[in-house]
């Protein structure tokens, strides 16, 4: 049986029997914005209830817990948790923006998934070089490229070698994934082994390149942490790339910052330590308190402490 809802000032919208709201607005054309893919995982399809509720199946339980937390009152519904049983329903979308319709309706990209974005368990990995502003201010912008070029490529090596994926650069860090293809014990190893292989290549290089030609070495900083991100093309950013976010992001990137003050070049979650098959040797653990967790942080100590710098000698 096919049931007719007015969604109040766009169209009236055939609805299928077995086919959500949401399925029939964006069946229809309408840019009905559904950021978790019809999931019943956020807020954004909701609609307002205007006329005909009790011709609306009953909230899934998906939807009970929204409407719990949220405190919803009962004639807003989650367009992508309700059917139709009958005639005479009239919504009124919440969420509404011309954009949306440039993002969800227009967009070209084929596979929802990419394009809305999925749950993933990864192993998030940033690095950042230390001691860059000194070399910056003694040498000459053409070496200064150069030279990040050559620090960058070797990283990137690195990630590809461990099946890793860039998702950003910024100055002089960049943040990584790994996990896209694999599960996350083994995101875990990969990331491990490409933050040991870069911390070895980048002391060779120190040696064989940095220290002879231009008198400096580099160290970097390497924080590692596991969790469930979100992964897909959100369509933030100039250009359509990949974009894996969520709570776990932030706290690998702090886990990076915290090398410094820890003084080792590897600091890794305690939590994706304890995924490894073959453990690196700790130096210790230690604990650190992150903005928004109560409890400190148990994070494993992998890499070495940072050299202290000796007096400079003069560069031939
Ligand atoms: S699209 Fe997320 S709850 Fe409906």
């Amino acid at each position: 049986m096919t049931c007719h809802v007015n969604f109040k000032g766009e169209k009236v919208v055939p609805v299928e029997e077995g086919q959500t709201l949401l399925q029939a607005s964006l069946a229809a054309g309408i840019p009905h914005y559904h950021a978790c893919g019809g999931k019943g995982q956020c807020t954004t399809c909701r609609v307002l209830v205007l006329e005909g509720e009790e011709q609306l199946t009953a909230p899934t339980i998906y939807e009970r817990a929204i409407k719990n937390v949220k405190k919803f009152p009962d004639n807003v519904r989650l367009a992508c948790q309700s059917f139709v049983k009958g005639e005479s329903v009239v919504v009124h979308r919440l969420i509404r923006d011309e954009t949306d319709r440039y993002i969800f309706i227009d967009s070209n990209e084929a596979n929802t998934t990419t394009v809305m974005g999925e749950r993933r368990k990864m192993a998030l990995f940033f690095i950042d070089i230390r001691n860059f502003t000194p070399f910056i201010e003694t040498n000459l912008p053409f070496d200064v490229i150069h030279i990040m070029r050559r620090i960058f490529a070797l990283c990137r090596n690195a990630i590809a070698r461990y099946d890793g994926e860039i998702i950003d650069t910024a100055g002089d860090g960049l943040y990584a994934v790994f996990g896209l293809n694999s599960k996350i014990r083994q995101a875990a190893e990969s990331a491990v082994l490409a933050g040991l292989k870069i911390l070895e290549d980048i002391k060779i290089f120190n040696n064989t390149y940095m220290r002879p030609y231009f008198n400096h070495t580099f160290e970097v900083g390497i924080g590692v942490h596991v969790g469930k991100v979100i992964v897909g093309n959100v369509g933030i950013g100039l250009s359509n790339n990949l974009t894996v976010m969520g709570y776990p992001v932030n706290i690998a990137a702090r886990l990076q910052a915290a090398t410094k003050e820890l003084d080792n070049s590897f600091v890794i979650s305690a939590i994706a330590y304890r995924l490894l098959k073959n453990p690196p040797y700790s130096v210790g653990c230690s604990y650190l308190n992150l903005k928004g967790v109560s409890n400190a942080y148990e994070v494993k100590l992998i890499g070495k402490p940072y050299e202290k710098k000796q007096a400079a000698a003069i560069q031939l």
